[in-house]
């Protein structure tokens, strides 16, 4: 189909980068999850926390072969190292604690729908800045102990994020790549719904 100034004009979302575009469209959902997750009382107790982490690492689970995936690693630089799956699971054996199995389908990814999944990974971590404190102050956990995947990337959270923002904007996508990556965020914020009440066993 033939892409004319006059759809530019009249599609709202025509003049902005990937990450504005994901991020506009993803607000709603997210003010939910963010909504649900501090419903559950995540950091009340250590037995909350420990559902949390098992939250955390089902969900980084999911996304941690795309962090590793080798063709997205060419075009996002350090990609692998931001990965914290790992981190979680050191978070668990921190608290003598271990991975839920929960009978939600892990779902399999493929294509650009990887790129909304890691856009809702890697952005949880804008985020994380206020689960970190709570982690702190509430519980006494920390970057070295039991919070390990909540602490900040080295170059801080807003300059690590702009950077990565401005990679995932380098990327050259279609707009049906755009479209299929906002299903995959869209997706992503779904599924973290769903395990949360799984996990926390709330409806
Ligand atoms: C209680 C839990 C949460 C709180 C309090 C929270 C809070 C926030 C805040 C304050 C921001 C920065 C917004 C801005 O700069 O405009 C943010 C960004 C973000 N959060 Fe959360 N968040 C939470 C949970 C999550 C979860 C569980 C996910 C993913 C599964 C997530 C994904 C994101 C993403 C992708 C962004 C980046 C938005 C963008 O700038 O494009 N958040 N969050």
């Amino acid at each position: 189909m033939f892409h004319t100034d006059d759809d530019e004009q009249n599609s709202p979302c025509a003049n902005l980068t990937f990450a504005q575009f994901l991020k506009l469209n993803c607000q709603t959902t997210h003010d939910s999850v963010d909504n649900l997750v501090m419903s559950v009382k995540p950091f009340d107790s250590p037995e909350h926390y420990v559902k949390f982490l098992q939250l955390q690492a089902i969900f980084h689970k999911v996304v941690d072969d795309i962090y590793k995936n080798p063709e997205l690693n060419q075009k996002i630089d350090g990609l692998a190292e931001l990965a914290r799956y790992d981190d979680v699971l050191l978070d668990l054996q921190d608290l003598q604690a271990s991975k839920k199995a929960i009978s939600t389908p892990l779902p399999q990814l493929s294509g650009a729908e990887t790129l909304g999944w890691l856009y809702c990974a890697e952005g949880s971590n804008v985020g994380a800045a206020f689960l970190f404190k709570d982690a702190q102050n509430k519980l006494g956990f920390g970057a070295e102990h039991g919070a390990r995947h909540l602490a900040p990337h080295a170059d801080g959270r807003g300059k690590h994020w702009r950077d990565f923002v401005a990679q995932l904007n380098a990327l050259d996508l279609s707009e049906q790549e755009r479209a299929a990556a906002l299903k995959g965020a869209l997706d992503a914020f779904a599924f973290y719904k769903v395990v949360v009440r799984e996990i926390f066993g709330v409806a």
